[in-house]
């Protein structure tokens, strides 16, 4: 597949993500879902118990009616928020799990235990997810490619091939189905956390699995953790099986605030995306910027791919002080209302310095550079944003 087949950039519906995992709703005679915090639940029989967990183990959706065994296994509103996320990828099926990173470490596993444990992954990538395929903590071995060299790097026992789009922190954009063409069988993992199923649909670019860290842009406000892999049947029943082995599973309340903010995610996106736009324009201009790294600015998006792949450029924006590291840190120190936190994807605007926090265990020589910010915009008026960046920008190292 060359990137003049790929399908124009898709978005996850509105109405999907107000009414996905609610479908049933009105006929129970209810308006929200309610939370089933129940770790345990009877058993007709000794038969219909054991019934019951071998189709949760094959993967399958229980009979509500018979029993659903034990949370570790089943939750009714977890299974809500996944049939949600599945339909805002436009993939079969979704999992959820405690963090993106679970997440991710059942995907992992998931490969080692196919007896493919050689990971291509396309630097860079999000700390954590570096830091784990690095060690490899989990039985994987990566080889660390470009965006040219999926093909090269991949062997008989590849299990995967990760990527991030935009990537954490560079923002960078992968031509997602020019990765899919070079993987060849080997699954493509496509972590979707930056852009969410608002601006990107990685399945409909080839991608078998759907990565998301939901404690960003899904909870959208910073009070939930999870993470979630959209993928097809098979895979998901995979992933199921893994869970339950291994026990990161998403809490119920946490299943309920990450699906109640799904409903609000489009609108808050777009706007955040909006108010992206004119803070990377408005950085670009300023003396002690050197570099902006944001797709929708001329010269940030190379290949075309928003408006191909993606519906637009996002809501992060990164950027380079030529003052360097001293700068850096006299900055977000001056910072008022946009926190210096870890992040993203939430209400407010938070800031942080990737080689020192989030990319901190990363390979010195892949680390990013000392005077590079990440900022994620928030919903708060693009003018207040600017006032407090342009604020610290006053008489900089
Ligand atoms: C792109 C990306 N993927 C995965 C993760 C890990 O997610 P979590 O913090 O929910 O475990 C993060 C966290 O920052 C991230 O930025």
């Amino acid at each position: 597949m060359t990137t003049t087949s790929v399908p124009a950039a898709s978005s996850a519906n509105d109405t999907t993500a107000v009414h996905a995992g609610r479908e049933d709703l009105t006929a129970l005679g209810l308006h929200v879902p309610l939370i089933d915090l129940a770790t345990t639940y009877p058993m007709p029989t000794i038969e219909a118990g054991g019934t019951a967990y071998d189709t949760i183990a094959a993967g399958e959706r229980p009979d509500h009616e018979s029993t659903l065994v034990y949370q570790r296994l089943w939750n009714p509103g977890v299974d809500r928020f996944e049939r949600a996320v599945a339909g805002l990828e436009g993939a079969e099926s979704a999992v959820a799990f405690a963090s993106g990173m679970a997440a991710l470490t059942a995907v992992l596993l998931a490969s080692v235990a196919a007896g493919r444990p050689h990971v291509v992954a396309v630097r860079p990538i999000y700390g954590g997810s570096d830091h784990l395929l690095a060690t490899g903590l989990l039985g994987t071995e990566v080889t660390w490619a470009t965006e040219d060299t999926v093909a090269a790097a991949v062997r008989p026992d590849t299990g995967l091939v990760l990527v991030e789009t935009p990537a954490n922190p560079s923002l960078d954009l992968v031509d997602i189905a020019a990765i899919v063409a070079q993987a060849g069988d080997v699954p493509v993992a496509v972590d979707n956390t930056f852009a969410t199923p608002v601006l990107q649909q990685p399945v409909v670019h080839g991608a078998t699995l759907v990565l998301h860290s939901a404690t960003k842009f899904m909870g959208g406000h910073g009070d939930v953790m999870g993470g979630v892999v959209a993928a097809d049947h098979e895979w998901t029943a995979r992933l199921r099986g893994i869970r339950a082995l291994t026990g990161a599973v998403l809490h119920p309340l946490a299943a309920y605030e990450l699906h109640r903010g799904l409903q609000t995610m489009p609108v808050r996106v777009r706007a955040q995306q909006a108010s992206a736009g004119v803070v990377a324009a408005w950085l670009a201009e300023r003396p002690e910027v050197s570099r902006v790294h944001y797709a929708g600015l001329p010269g940030g998006d190379p290949r075309g791919l928003v408006g191909t792949q993606m519906a637009g450029p996002g809501a992060l924006v990164a950027f380079r002080l030529t003052g360097g590291y001293a700068a850096a840190s006299a900055f977000v120190e001056r910072l008022d209302l946009v926190t210096h936190a870890v992040s993203l994807g939430g209400v407010d605007s938070l800031i942080q310095h990737p080689a020192s926090l989030t990319h901190r265990l990363v390979d010195a020589d892949a680390r990013p550079d000392a005077d590079l910010l990440r900022l994620s915009v928030g919903l708060e008026s693009v003018d207040d944003v600017i006032a407090d960046l342009g604020k610290a920008f006053a008489n900089l190292p």
